[in-house]
């Protein structure tokens, strides 16, 4: 099951997205294997492609805060089905998540997909492929 406070804190969070041009408000939630958690909502820009997802802001505040392992992850936004993760964010989760690690994608009505890093970004780039 999944975790039902990591989903509460996605969905509140999408709240304080910035979201000006597209008007579709994300949220996310990262809990670390310590048990704190870090929420995530995108934030936009007037220049277009600078703008973040709320995934890579949650990633990105754990990482900036020192955490670096991590247990779970739920992503919500007002969809029809569970909102997928851009493919930047995968790839950004793919460099930080275990292949294991469980994702959940939700929408507003409920609707929700658990997911593991593996299924999705298989066979992603990664670290080891730089050696
Ligand atoms: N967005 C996210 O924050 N996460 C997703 O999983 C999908 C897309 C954002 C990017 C942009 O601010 C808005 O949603 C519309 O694409």
């Amino acid at each position: 099951m999944p975790n039902k406070q990591l989903i509460e804190e996605a969905k509140a969070i999408k709240d304080a997205a910035y979201v000006p041009y597209s008007k579709f408000p994300v949220g996310a939630a990262l809990r670390t294997k310590s048990g704190r958690i870090f929420t995530g909502c995108n934030i936009e820009n007037a220049a277009y492609p600078v703008s973040c997802c709320a995934e890579r802001v949650a990633i990105f505040k754990a990482i900036s805060e020192g955490f670096t392992d991590f247990d779970e992850m739920a992503v919500a936004a007002d969809t029809d089905r569970p909102v997928p993760p851009c493919g930047s964010c995968r790839q950004v989760m793919s460099e930080f998540f275990q292949k294991d690690m469980p994702i959940t994608l939700t929408n507003l009505n409920g609707k929700t997909k658990i997911v593991t890093m593996q299924e999705l970004l298989p066979f992603s780039f990664e670290p080891e492929d730089l050696k």
